[in-house]
């Protein structure tokens, strides 16, 4: 299975997911890493593993279903067949959802359908709630929406501060992304 991951951003989730592939502990073969940010981190950790990235900015292009058609046709020329979206903060438009249907996998830093968003973590924190967590989903057209894969809970303490919190989340994003990616693809697989 080809995968391609998707990231804006720091791209911490992006390397364990690396890691995790250079491991053989998901049974894939990470062919792209692409970024809608030309300085994202996530590039320079692509690097150290020796991914193959491609970075284009939406500004670059004359709206955003040019944009999208860019990226389609990325995905078509490394062949790609799952698609990761880590830290990618854009929503997926439908010419791709279209192209990978059931395909793209998305994880989001709190319980969904709680907090949905681009800011997860800190509106779980401002709301006072003593649970939330992660949510790997499949990707729908609308705003973290489709339908949910697994869950991890995270307990917030009294004494939390918000960068505390957002560092149990991401601890816990590491963990659970990895495992439910190994499971998706294993069951692909299994009906090949
Ligand atoms: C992660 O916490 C991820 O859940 C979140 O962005 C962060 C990216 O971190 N995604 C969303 O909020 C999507 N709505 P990373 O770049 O270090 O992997």
């Amino acid at each position: 299975m080809r995968i391609a991951v998707l990231a804006s951003g720091n791209g911490s989730n992006f390397e364990v997911i690396a890691q995790a592939v250079k491991d053989k502990k998901i049974d894939a073969e990470l062919v792209l890493l692409f970024s809608d940010h030309r300085d994202a981190y996530a590039l320079k950790r692509a690097e150290k593993f020796e991914i193959t990235c491609e970075s284009f900015e939406l500004k670059e292009f004359t709206n955003k279903k040019n944009y999208e058609t860019a990226l389609l046709s990325l995905l078509k020329k490394y062949e790609v067949e799952l698609v990761v979206l880590a830290g990618y903060m854009r929503i997926i438009g439908k010419d791709l959802l279209a192209a990978f249907p059931n395909r793209i996998v998305n994880v989001h830093p709190a319980l969904l359908p709680n907090f949905p968003g681009l800011h997860g973590i800190k509106d779980a924190y401002e709301a006072g709630v003593e649970e939330t967590g992660v949510t790997i989903h499949y990707v729908d057209s609308g705003v973290d929406t489709g339908p949910i894969i697994a869950q991890g809970r995270v307990q917030v303490s009294k004494d939390d501060s918000l960068s505390d919190l957002e560092t149990k989340i991401h601890q816990v994003e590491h963990e659970l992304y990895p495992k439910v990616l190994a499971e998706i693809v294993r069951e692909v697989n299994s009906e090949v």
